[in-house]
Parts: C-alpha cells; structure tokens; sequence
C-alpha cells in the first residue's frame, strides 16, 4: 500500500485511530480528520497528518478534496444507542448531515473509495443467531437508524456517482493496541468494558449488570467483542478488496461468538486482581438478551478473520491503558 493516501475521518477516536495504525503499518500515508470533540490528538502516530475540523464546517471539505485521496474512511458519528433516543438532533447532525456532506463532496472524485463505519444496531433485534448480513434491518435506536440510512446514501452514491464503497458492520468494539501505541482512553465510556475498567480502578463503585435472567448460559447479556486491532485489519482488508475487484461491500464485523457480562466481570477481576463490586438490577430497555454475527462473509470476501479477539486480550490491552493511570 505504499504510496497510497487516506484520509481517515474520526482517526482520532478510540476506533478510527485503531484503524488509522493499521493503515500506516500497512505503509500508507494517513491524513486524519477530526473534530477532537471525542477523539485525542495523542491517539494519533508519528508520521500522521491532523487536519482539526468537522464535517459541518462550510468549505473543509471542497478544500480538502482539492487534493487527492485514494480512499476515505468514515468513522466520525456519535454512538452511545441510549442517548440517541434523548438526542435525536444531535444524531442527526452528526451522522446524518456530516456524513451527507462528506459523501457529497467526496463523491465527486473521479475512483472515489468509500469504508463507512456502520454497526450490529442496524439489525435491531435478533431474530435468528448468527446474524448475518441477510438478518432483516429494523434498528431499535435512532443511532442505529442514522446508520442504516447513510448505508442507503451508500447505495445510491455508488449507482450514481460510481463510488465505491464497503459498510462494515461492526459488532462490539473491544480492546486497545497490544503495543500500547494507543492509550488515549475513551470520553464518558458508556459500553461495558470501558465501565467495569473504571470499577477495577475505583472510579466508581459498582457495576451495574442489566438483568440476570435473560435465557443465557448465566442468565447476563451476551455479545460479540471485537478487538479494535482486528477491526483496523478489517478496514485494511475491505480497502484492498475495493482496489483488486469491482462491486460493493456490506459485511459484519465480529467473531461468531459470544460473551457474557458476568464472563467479562469474571476475566477483569482476574486480568486485574482488583475486586469488581457488582449488582444485579432489572434489565436495560431496548438490550436483547444475546447478539453475535455470522463472521463468514468477511471470511470469504476479506479473507479476514478475528485473531486477538479473545475475552483475555482484550481484558489485558485494556487494563494495560488502566492500570497505570492515577
Ligand atoms: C453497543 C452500543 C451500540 C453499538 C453496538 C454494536 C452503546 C450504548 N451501545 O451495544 O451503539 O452499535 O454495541 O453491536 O454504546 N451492560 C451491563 N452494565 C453496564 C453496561 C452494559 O450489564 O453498565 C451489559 C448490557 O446489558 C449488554 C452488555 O453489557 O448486555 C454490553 O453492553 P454495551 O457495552 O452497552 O453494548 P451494547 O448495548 O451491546
């Protein structure tokens, strides 16, 4: 890939610069775009581009598209489900209208390659498991809804425009850089990891666990961790595709199986031999009680699969970003 140009929009956040890491170590020269509204500008690498600014901002793009790229990553978008049902303007601002402006300008460029940064929750609930990528789209959550309607966009662009693209499906991000090249930990964590970290450091006091009797092997939520580096070899993969075959691409992202929140409370208690203080309270609205994907079409497409995706280490990478912090 040497030689090649990306532009890695959201390459500052806690996935996009997972991916962005993968780029550069697969030898392309990487330009980040980021509004550092979540994102760190420590997460970034030597030899990486920042250009500070967001998808709103009147002529940012026409003048950033003035040069040439020979891919675009889109990651940028607020994710927290929950608050998307509080903040329906703010999802529709951020994932909704960045991301039409982006496709609107990028799509103007002659071999315009798109990755789009999409999600599990354009599933909604499990009707069958695996979900694969045939499962009925029906999100539960406005975050989910502005996803699947930029995959719409996607689809649209692609006919008329002749953009290519590939919207990757990503299950539930997990883990940190085994290298600890990327410590920049993530703003007001909501997802499980994250929180029963800052129960491990005592930053809080207990955890939560949303329900224990759901029909799973201990009665807890179970879903598909991904780690993020498998992620970042993902997008590599799916850039690559893009370039050797013509077509489009909409895949998951995750491993096949799945975990259990007293399974990740059990692996953080070892990991980090802290005590993980814990409660049991009735279940959170809106959480099916198990979700994991069918990972096989980016098996046989992407010829990718997870390979540090195990509880262990994305336990381990994580509390390594932890465990040191005061
Ligand atoms: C997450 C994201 C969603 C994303 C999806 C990908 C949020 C809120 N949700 O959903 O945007 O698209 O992954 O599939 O960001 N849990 C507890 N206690 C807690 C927190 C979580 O018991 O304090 C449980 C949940 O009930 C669930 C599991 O842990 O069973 C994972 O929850 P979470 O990390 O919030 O992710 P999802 O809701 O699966």
């Amino acid at each position: 890939m040497k030689g090649h140009k990306i532009l890695i929009v959201g390459g500052a956040g806690y996935i996009g610069s997972h991916v962005a890491l993968a780029f550069q170590e697969a030898g392309a020269t990487v330009v980040v775009l980021d509004n550092l509204s979540t994102g760190r500008r420590e997460n970034l690498q030597p030899g990486m581009e920042l250009i500070e600014g967001d998808l709103q901002l009147p002529g940012l793009l026409a003048d950033l598209f003035r040069g040439h790229f020979d891919g675009v990553i889109h990651l940028a978008a607020q994710k927290a489900a929950g608050e998307s049902m509080v903040k329906p303007e703010l999802y529709s601002r951020q994932n909704l209208i960045g991301s039409l402006n982006l496709l609107e300008a990028y799509a103007k460029q002659p071999q315009s390659r798109l990755i789009f940064s999409s999600t599990a929750a354009v599933y909604g609930n499990p009707v069958r498991l695996p979900m694969d990528e045939t499962h009925p789209t029906a999100p539960v959550n406005f975050y989910g809804f502005t996803k699947l309607a930029i995959e719409g966009y996607l689809d649209w662009y692609g006919r008329l425009r002749g953009m290519q693209f590939a919207a990757l499906r990503y299950f539930n991000a997990a883990g940190y850089d085994a290298l600890g090249r990327i410590q920049g930990l993530e703003k007001n964590p909501q997802n499980l990891i994250p929180v029963v970290m800052e129960v491990a450091k005592g930053w809080r006091k207990n955890l939560q666990v949303f329900g224990n009797d759901y029909p799973t092997s201990d009665g807890s939520g179970v879903r598909d961790y991904i780690h993020v580096s498998d992620l970042g070899r993902a997008h590599v993969a799916a850039y690559r595709r893009l370039i050797e075959t013509p077509g489009n691409l909409t895949v998951n992202l995750g491993t096949g199986k799945g975990y259990s929140v007293f399974e990740v409370i059990e692996e953080t208690r070892r990991v980090s031999g802290r005590p993980i203080p814990h409660e049991v309270v009735p279940r959170r609205e809106g959480d099916p009680p198990e979700v994991y994907a069918s990972a096989q079409l980016a098996k046989e497409t992407l010829g990718w699969q997870a390979r540090e995706s195990d509880l262990s280490n994305m336990i381990e990478s994580t509390w390594n970003c932890y465990k040191n912090l005061p």
